[in-house]
């Protein structure tokens, strides 16, 4: 996989431990040829000794810098690519990611704004994972384990605050500090959706399914709709006694999804359910019912024309 992508930095240490070793012989082979020019020439005993000493320790120094800077190349340089978004690409289980992130919000962070920790103890814990993954990396192919965990809030809060209260749109209370700094929850456990995926309404928000499902059931904490919206009070409309009998013919007049669109299951959950109205010998008495109401309506719950199909042709 490497050799193809001629671009990436991850060629680069053997490039440079291979100009290195080459380096060393000729530096040494180097020193003994001004050994032997210079005592071939008929001059004084000083300059014999002079170049035998350098003979022993210049080739030690020269090799303990160039092991030096390998040494510092062969660490320094996967932690550099490794912070660069593009050395991800090279992983095919995380094309995906990278998409979703190349068209979200945080396409200018780069995945180090995220994936690393701050302060020091973040980048040290960042390099300790780099190395290792890096040169796994090389010898056995970008298999990605290990590379990122999921970000802790302290990174988010490198550039948000905890102080947030209510939704953009003035609907949806949700008090960011008590969740962050009393609950200490990490920010995706709630935005999990932030810039890898989208959700089953295709957003990339939080659901109120994750509310309901994690905490808010009910017992835990509230799952009164007023608790998280302000805009979703019962309605007038339902506290009427015959609601249930009566909604079908509302539905042209209110817009149901304004509060029911949280799941689409909502209608289809209680309409797969038999009706009161299918009692007694409904096989017969059903054509009554179809004639007075319309058979629209009986197309709420029975999908399709397929179901009366299968009686009538
Ligand atoms: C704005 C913040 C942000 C940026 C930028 C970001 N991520 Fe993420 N990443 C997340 C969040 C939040 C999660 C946890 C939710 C999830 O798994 O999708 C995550 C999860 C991941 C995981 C899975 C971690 C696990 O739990 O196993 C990988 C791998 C990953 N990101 C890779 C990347 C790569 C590669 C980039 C850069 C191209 C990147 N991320 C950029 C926020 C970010
Ligand atoms: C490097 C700074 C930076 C980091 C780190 C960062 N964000 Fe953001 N975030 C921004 C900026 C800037 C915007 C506004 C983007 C816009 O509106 O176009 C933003 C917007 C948002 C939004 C609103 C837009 C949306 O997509 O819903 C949310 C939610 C958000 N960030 C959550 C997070 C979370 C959670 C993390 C940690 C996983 C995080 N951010 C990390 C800079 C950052
Ligand atoms: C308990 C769940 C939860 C946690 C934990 C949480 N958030 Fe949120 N956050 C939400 C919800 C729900 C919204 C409202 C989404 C919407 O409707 O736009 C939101 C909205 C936001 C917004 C504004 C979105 C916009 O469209 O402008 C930002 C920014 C944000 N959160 C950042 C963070 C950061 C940073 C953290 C961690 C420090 C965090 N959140 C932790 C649930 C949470
Ligand atoms: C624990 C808090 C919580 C409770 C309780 C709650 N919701 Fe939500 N609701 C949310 C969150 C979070 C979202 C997702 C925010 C988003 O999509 O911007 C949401 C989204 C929605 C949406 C889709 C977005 C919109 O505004 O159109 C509807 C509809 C909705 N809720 C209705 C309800 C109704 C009705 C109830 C009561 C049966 C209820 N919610 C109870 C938190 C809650
Ligand atoms: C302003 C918000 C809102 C609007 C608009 C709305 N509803 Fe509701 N609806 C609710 C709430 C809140 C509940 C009670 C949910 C709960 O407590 O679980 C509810 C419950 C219901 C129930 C169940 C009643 C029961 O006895 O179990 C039906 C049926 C229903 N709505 C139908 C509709 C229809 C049909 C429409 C459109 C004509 C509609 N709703 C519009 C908020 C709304
Ligand atoms: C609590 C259960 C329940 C819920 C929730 C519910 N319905 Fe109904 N719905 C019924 C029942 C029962 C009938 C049949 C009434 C009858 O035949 O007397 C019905 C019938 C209907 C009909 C017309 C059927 C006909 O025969 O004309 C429509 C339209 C309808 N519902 C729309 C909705 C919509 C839209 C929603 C969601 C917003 C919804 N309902 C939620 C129980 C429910
Ligand atoms: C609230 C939802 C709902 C509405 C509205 C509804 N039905 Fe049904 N109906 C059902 C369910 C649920 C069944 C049971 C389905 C099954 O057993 O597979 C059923 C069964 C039936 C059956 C089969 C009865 C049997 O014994 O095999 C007929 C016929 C039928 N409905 C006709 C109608 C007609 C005609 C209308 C309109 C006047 C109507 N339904 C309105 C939910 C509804
Ligand atoms: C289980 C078989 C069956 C299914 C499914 C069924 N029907 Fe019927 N339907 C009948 C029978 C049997 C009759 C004759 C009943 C009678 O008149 O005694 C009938 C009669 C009718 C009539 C009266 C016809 C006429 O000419 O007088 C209407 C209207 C009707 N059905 C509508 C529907 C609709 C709408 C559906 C689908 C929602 C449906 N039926 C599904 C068996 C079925």
């Amino acid at each position: 996989m490497t050799e193809n992508s001629t671009s990436l930095p991850g060629e680069m240490p053997e490039n440079d431990e291979a100009m290195a070793e080459a380096a060393v012989p000729t530096d040494v082979a180097g020193g003994p040829e001004v050994v032997n020019e210079s005592t071939s020439e008929p001059s004084g005993e000083p300059a014999v000794e002079e170049p035998a000493k350098r003979k022993r320790r210049f080739p030690w120094k020269v090799l303990g810098v160039v092991a030096g800077v390998a040494l510092l190349v062969a660490l320094v340089l996967p932690v550099f690519s490794m912070l660069q978004p593009g050395y991800y690409k090279r992983y095919p289980s995380l094309h995906a990611r990278m998409e979703n992130w190349q068209v979200s919000t945080h396409a200018k962070v780069p995945c180090s704004g995220c994936h690393v920790n701050p302060g020091a103890g973040g980048f040290v814990s960042f390099a300790g994972r780099s190395i290792p993954a890096f040169y796994s990396q090389l010898i056995y192919g970008p298999k990605s384990n290990n590379l990122f965990a999921s970000p802790s809030r302290q990174a988010c809060q490198k550039c948000h605050t905890t102080y947030r209260q209510v939704s953009p749109n003035g609907d949806l209370l949700i008090p960011h500090r008590a969740h962050v700094q009393v609950l200490k929850l990490d920010c995706p456990v709630c935005h999990k959706d932030l810039v890898h995926s989208v959700n089953e309404q295709g957003f990339n928000r939080p659901e109120m399914e994750t509310c309901l499902e994690t905490c808010h059931d009910g017992k835990k904490a509230t799952n009164q709709c007023v608790k998280c919206h302000t805009q979703k009070q019962v309605p007038e409309s339902h506290l009427q006694k015959n609601w249930l009998a009566v909604h079908p013919e509302m539905v042209n007049k209110i817009d149901c999804s304004k509060c029911h669109a949280w799941t689409p299951k909502f209608c289809d959950d209680c309409h797969s359910k038999k009706p009161k109205s299918h009692v007694g010998n409904w096989k017969k008495n059903h054509a009554a019912a179809a004639k007075a109401r319309g058979e629209k309506g009986c197309l709420v719950c029975h999908g399709g024309e397929k179901f009366c199909k299968k009686c009538h042709d």
